[in-house]
């Protein structure tokens, strides 16, 4: 039985926080799942679809595993992604790869429901807009306003980087903007990412952290003094929604013992 500690709920900046503390990564990916299968079924209860925003990186890859064959009607579904890598999408490093061959191939999902970022395209800037422009699109939106995802979905780096919100980058100060490139120095790259505001306008956002490499900075992240510039993660703080950290024991090592 994996075993489960859950702090009470707690206010961050207007957010409710919950932080799960779970035995492993398969314990985590259960209940990943679990959150996933009900904010479907209630997102599609309220308003007939379910927008969902997956996040890329390794931990998420067993959950989007365990979702082929879950009872969702995926017609309802519309998928989208937090932050891409700037390569095509059949290279190893993009997310739309990674949850295409462990998810979208495998479940019986309309084309037109996958918004995956043309990030691929060599104008980054474009990209970006052009990915704002769907948000725009799909949730009708106007001016400044910011889309309202039932669940987006997160992981974090070791360096307290989530989508790709690295520490000390210009995305980072970003509060009109939906989706920007974003260059990383450290990796001598560009990404497209969602901005921290795409972040928490959303009904509900599950950070999956997992592995002793993210043990010290979940705890600053958690924790520690407010200092976003260089843990980004602390961003995100949803204006009128919950927030769920779903970690497992390794990761939660450094943090403060809960009752
Ligand atoms: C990406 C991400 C990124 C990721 C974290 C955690 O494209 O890399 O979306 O924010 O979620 O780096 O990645 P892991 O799950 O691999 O540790």
């Amino acid at each position: 039985m994996p075993h489960s500690m859950k702090t009470p709920e707690t206010k961050a900046g207007g957010a409710r926080r919950t932080v799960r503390v779970l035995d492993d990564l398969d314990a985590v990916t259960a209940a990943g799942r679990e959150r996933f299968l009900a904010a479907a079924e209630r997102a599609i209860r309220d308003h007939g679809v379910f927008r969902v925003a997956l996040a890329g990186g390794s931990t998420p890859k067993k959950l989007y595993a365990a979702l082929v064959g879950a009872p969702i009607d995926w017609s309802k579904v519309l998928v989208f992604f937090g932050d891409e890598r700037c390569v095509p999408p059949t290279h190893a490093d993009s997310n739309y790869r990674m949850a295409r061959e462990a998810l979208l191939s495998k479940v019986v999902i309309p084309g037109s429901n996958v918004h995956r970022i043309y990030a691929e395209s060599g104008d980054v800037r474009a990209a970006a807009q052009e990915y704002e422009d769907e948000l725009e699109r799909v949730w009708g939106l106007i001016h400044h306003e910011m889309p309202r995802f039932d669940l987006v979905l997160l992981g974090m780096g070791p360096d307290g980087h989530t989508v790709s919100l690295f520490p000390g980058t210009q995305a980072l100060a970003e509060t009109k903007k939906r989706v920007v490139a974003n260059h990383v120095e450290k990796l001598g790259a560009w990404r497209i990412t969602f901005t921290p505001p795409v972040i928490n306008a959303a009904r509900e956002v599950v950070f999956l952290v997992a592995g002793a490499d993210k043990a010290g900075v979940l705890r600053e992240v958690l924790e520690g003094p407010r200092d976003p510039q260089r843990l980004p993660a602390q961003l995100v703080q949803p204006d009128d929604g919950e927030l769920v950290w779903i970690v497992d024991r390794a990761a939660a090592a450094e943090l403060a013992p809960r009752a």
